[in-house]
């Protein structure tokens, strides 16, 4: 039988999600939205292309999570995105209210799914959505260390005229201007960065400057944009999450999740590399840290721990 995959939130997002489903013909698609018009007209729309690509899934669009009852995936997108000159946590106040909201919707029609969230401030989203639904803590988890690494893997391939394909890397910490690049796990055809930079391919300046522009990555395009932010880039994230899943791949991928002790933290959300697979989140992968990595994360950690005591402050029930 065909999966289900359920998107609340059919924005810019929520669309595209949609629109890679379909076209890898991975699972069956609700696209919810309060917006009920928004959902229906996508679903319509990216169903009438299925003669043209030749996939073969269901798509239909609604308000109703009765439509969503049994999902095998959730993907959350719900709530407003940054406009220029906003950060990510400046969105705590209105998304949390949205996730209150969706958390309730999940747990009643779809206890047993597997939730990916991308709803930004994105750590402090996801932990709520987990504490607002007691969904099991395998089972909800965040979207936002693939989408770092990536755009740090395109800077550095631009930048090195090498393919992405032969650029191995990956970033930690929060989905914030904290997150960590992991310069001790970074490859370049093989080679660790340390000697790139030795060799004199890339100066200590350069990466630099890239580390800082993928941290600010998602600002560079707000900016660009002036409505909305990014989605095609953490769409294929989003992808490549329920992908695993469905199809127990077991991939290794940097993801915001419910840490219990490892790496010396306790009951808070934030972006290591796990295993997805078929039992959601199987495994947390404690790589080792260098000194000064382990105090950017930890730094990292703290900033994510402030904001969800401010969220605490917006709701004593968190
Ligand atoms: N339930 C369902 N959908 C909702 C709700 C709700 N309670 N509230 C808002 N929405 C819908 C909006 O109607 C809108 O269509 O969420 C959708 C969000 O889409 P966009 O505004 O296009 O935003 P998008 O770019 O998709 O980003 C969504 O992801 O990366 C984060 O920061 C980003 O928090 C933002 C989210």
């Amino acid at each position: 039988m065909k999966k289900k995959i359920t998107l609340i939130g059919a924005g810019q997002i929520g669309g595209t999600l949609a629109h890679l489903i379909a076209l890898k013909g991975l699972a069956d698609v609700v696209l919810f939205d309060v917006a009920e018009g928004l959902a229906k007209g996508k679903a319509l729309d990216i169903a009438q292309s299925s003669p043209i690509e030749e996939f073969n899934i269901n798509l239909r669009g609604t308000n109703n999570y009765k439509d969503t009852e049994n999902s095998d995936v959730i993907i959350i997108t719900a709530g407003v995105p940054r406009k220029p000159g906003m950060s990510r946590d400046d969105l705590l106040g209105i998304n949390l209210k949205i996730i209150k909201e969706v958390a309730q919707g999940i747990k009643d029609t779809s206890p047993n799914a597997f939730v990916i969230c991308i709803t930004n401030p994105l750590d402090i989203i996801v932990m709520a959505l987990q504490k607002y639904s007691g969904l099991p803590k395998n089972k909800v988890v965040g979207m936002a260390g693939i989408l770092d690494s990536s755009r740090f893997i395109y800077f550095l391939s631009q930048k090195l005229n090498v393919e992405v394909r032969n650029i191995k890397s990956f970033v930690l910490g929060g989905h914030g201007d904290t997150m960590v690049a992991m310069l001790n796990y970074t490859k370049i055809n093989g080679e660790p960065i340390e000697n790139i930079i030795k060799s004199g391919k890339l100066s200590s300046e350069e990466l630099n400057k890239i580390i800082e522009r993928t941290q600010k990555g998602g600002a560079e395009i707000v900016k660009y944009l002036e409505k909305g932010s990014a989605f095609y880039a953490p769409a294929s994230a989003g992808v490549e999450m329920a992908e695993s899943y469905i199809k127990d791949l077991k991939k290794e991928l940097p993801c915001a999740a419910y840490l219990n002790g490892e790496y010396g933290v306790k009951d808070i959300y934030a972006g290591v590399p796990v295993i997805i697979g078929k039992n959601g989140v199987e495994k947390v992968i404690e790589i080792k840290l260098l000194q000064e990595e382990e105090k950017k994360f930890e730094k990292s950690i703290k900033a994510v721990q402030d904001l969800f005591n401010a969220a605490k402050k917006i709701d004593s029930s968190l």
